[in-house]
């Protein structure tokens, strides 16, 4: 339960708006797509806040799931570390519960428990967003073949990570509405 409690808190922790304050820039969320993540900082501010973001989002999300993990916690209960860590980055706390999509939070989650899933999600983001020059469509497709990826693993693995990709699909309610219209905002330089 601990646990849980400390993934909440440390994923409500947006790293996009201390960046972006630290940097002395705009509040992302006032600006492109409004979503307090690297790619909305990539677009708006450029590839080096853009990393810290990633980095710190990533980050912050690991060292709870990492705890429960240590203590040998069950699949089941490090997944619902994992998911209070997205919930908290979703529905953030100290934001009047209004977060972001939790993809780099997922990637952090997923990098303490299913290290090669992490890191293929990863490649295969990049690959996507480079090649379709949308942020979310990348963001969709690897949410989706995420679990499927775990299929060689226990079926605890393939469940956590499917809930970890609901959460990520239900969190891309806009973007799949402005998809279907031609009206996603691309990637900056794209
Ligand atoms: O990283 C989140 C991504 O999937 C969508 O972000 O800013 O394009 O709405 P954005």
């Amino acid at each position: 339960m601990g646990w849980i409690v400390v993934g909440y808190l440390s994923g409500s922790w947006l790293a996009a708006l201390s960046v972006c304050r630290w940097a002395g820039v705009g509040d992302p969320r006032r600006h492109g797509s409004f979503n307090p993540g690297f790619s909305n900082v990539l677009r708006l501010y450029g590839p080096r806040l853009a990393t810290a973001t990633l980095l710190l989002d990533a980050l912050k999300s690991m060292p709870a799931v990492l705890g429960a993990k240590l203590m040998s916690c069950p699949v089941w209960l490090q997944g619902l570390v994992g998911l209070a860590v997205l919930l908290g980055h979703s529905f953030p706390l100290w934001h009047g519960f209004r977060g972001g999509k939790a993809v780099a939070s997922a990637f952090g989650v997923l990098l303490v428990l299913v290290p090669s899933v992490a890191l293929l999600s990863a490649v295969l983001w990049s690959l996507l967003a480079w090649r379709l020059r949308a942020a979310a469509l990348a963001s969709l497709m690897s949410a989706l073949i995420a679990p499927l990826a775990c299929g060689w693993l226990a079926p605890d693995y393939v469940m956590v990570v499917g809930g970890f990709s609901l959460l990520v699909l239900a969190r891309h309610g806009l973007n799949i509405r402005r998809l279907r219209r031609g009206e996603e905002p691309p990637l900056r330089g794209s």
